[in-house]
């Protein structure tokens, strides 16, 4: 099982300070999300397979790579859609294949109310993104519906982890690779990830009370 991936790099350490203040404008935490993806994307496509191709360089021809997968950025709706520009400037072939869950305020399960996947020809790697991995039930539920969808290949992109939700994303889903910035301490009572950074989504899309 693949242990989880946590970036340990000065600019993460600033961009989630930005990210954790409450008073950071719904502009500023936006770009703190865009430049911690970029970073965690720079981790999380280390292994990609590549294959050599050949160019024409204006001097002589050489040998250079391409990507040799098939990729698919899967947003969580709705913080996950503030990773995706990022990830799609690293990867502008890759494929965005959105996905609707919401935690039901009062239990905190996930209930799933869009998906774009279809209903054949699964990607060979699924970017799994979402700044939030809490509990874990996101999470779970979006790994179960590219599962479904035949990807075998599944990496688990966030920002923040609690160890409740990597618990429950690695014992349910032992192959998934998880890729986080900070492990937080713990869930408080609210499910709220501590000291975390609050709501992300409405954070990024300044719909907070
Ligand atoms: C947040 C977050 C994750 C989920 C994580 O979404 O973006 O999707 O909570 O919590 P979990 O690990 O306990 O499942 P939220 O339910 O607030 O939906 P929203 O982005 O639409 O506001
Ligand atoms: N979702 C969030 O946006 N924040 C948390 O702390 C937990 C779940």
């Amino acid at each position: 099982m693949p242990e989880p991936q946590v970036i340990n790099h000065p600019l993460i350490h600033c961009h989630l300070t930005r990210l954790r203040d409450k008073t950071t404008s719904s502009s500023e935490f936006r770009q703190s999300v865009k430049r911690l993806a970029m970073l965690l994307a720079h981790s999380a496509t280390a292994q990609l397979p590549t294959t050599d191709v050949e160019v024409v360089t204006p001097v002589e021809t050489t040998t250079g790579k391409e990507l040799a997968n098939r990729i698919g950025l899967v947003p969580i709706l709705r913080a996950g859609v503030g990773m995706v520009e990022p990830m799609l400037d690293l990867i502008p072939t890759s494929e965005v294949w959105h996905l609707g869950l919401y935690r039901d305020e009062a239990t905190a399960q996930p209930v799933h109310y869009y998906s774009k996947l279809p209903p054949a020809s699964p990607v060979d790697i699924a970017f799994v993104l979402d700044p939030m991995l809490a509990t874990g039930g996101s999470a779970c539920m979006a790994v179960e519906a590219l599962k479904q969808w035949g990807v075998t290949n599944i990496k688990m992109l966030c920002i923040i982890a609690a160890p409740e939700g990597i618990e429950k994303l690695r014992s349910e889903h032992p192959n998934v690779e998880i890729h986080t910035c900070v492990i937080d301490r713990c869930l408080n009572e609210d499910h709220y990830i501590c000291p975390g950074l609050g709501d992300a989504g409405d954070r990024i899309f300044n719909t907070g009370a």
